[in-house]
């Protein structure tokens, strides 16, 4: 059975530990009967947050974080480790999200540093690639991400390659309710498929999940993710609304279940 990965980036949100607790509650609620079958549910939580979370999600619901630094510890003010997040529970991290690069200006190589340090450190690595809106209108959308996956990985060890996962999110898609067709996204997808195959081998590029992000929602699974073969979604906004992310979840789940209808790009 295929497993699909649902993953919320709560971004700057909930904005009190009480609004945490209420999010808690009827996360908890959303799951009160166990997790569905066939999905692997994670959530990314602010960082002064995390350890209410760690306590908090619902048994078997995966705990990211947001950001992590590539030193281990020193004089480094303001930033967190990846072995500091492993002592909280977090399992893994977001890597390279298109706000981190917009304003906290990471670069590629800071990526890079990113998603080396937290593989090696036994994480799992989110890394988000995506195209501008300026790229996609010249064309370039497949260079771009090329460009930034190939940069991201290029200090990642072989031998934690499948720590990655990649999420394809087009920039202009986060937070505005326009999403690529399911062909767009596919023809991305084998563009992430062929960068991970170069670095790492086409066994390694085979077993990385790829997921979709930007302005997904339960209702436009069939588009962002099912028709497009994708292995989940990242979603944003809608995974601060409880019933609608437990509503991806059912939906992905009966996916899963269902015995994979649709083909599979790893069989195409
Ligand atoms: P969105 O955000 O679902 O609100 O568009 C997605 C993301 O930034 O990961």
């Amino acid at each position: 059975m295929k497993t699909y990965h649902l993953i919320g980036n709560l971004k700057m949100n909930p904005v009190s530990r009480d609004a945490v607790d209420r999010y808690l509650d009827m996360l908890r609620h959303e799951f009160v009967d166990g997790l569905p079958e066939g999905v692997a549910i994670t959530v990314a939580a602010p960082f002064p947050y995390l350890e209410r979370f760690a306590s908090g999600l619902p048994e078997g619901v995966g705990l990211a974080a947001q950001d992590v630094f590539w030193e281990g510890e020193g004089a480094y003010t303001g930033e967190v480790s990846s072995a500091m997040l492993r002592d909280l529970g977090v399992s893994s991290v977001l890597v390279g999200h298109s706000e981190r690069r917009r304003y906290a200006r990471e670069s590629d190589d800071d990526i890079a540093k990113k998603a080396a340090a937290a593989a090696e450190a036994g994480l799992g690595v989110v890394l988000c690639v995506g195209e501008t809106a300026e790229e996609r209108a010249s064309g370039r959308e497949a260079d771009a991400v090329a460009e930034q996956l190939g940069a991201a990985l290029s200090g990642v060890p072989s031998v934690h390659a499948r720590r990655i996962v990649v999420a394809y999110e087009p920039r202009w898609a986060i937070g505005t309710d326009r999403v690529p067709t399911p062909e767009e996204i596919l023809s991305v997808r084998i563009v992430i498929r062929r960068a991970v195959a170069e670095r790492f081998g086409h066994d390694t590029a085979e077993a990385v999940p790829v997921l979709y992000g930007g302005s997904v929602r339960a209702v436009s699974l069939p588009e962002t993710c099912f028709d497009a073969a994708m292995d989940g979604v990242l979603v944003g906004r809608e995974s601060l609304v409880p019933d609608e992310f437990g509503r991806m979840a059912c939906a992905l789940s009966e996916r899963a279940t269902a015995g994979g209808t649709v083909p599979d790009i790893d069989r195409i």
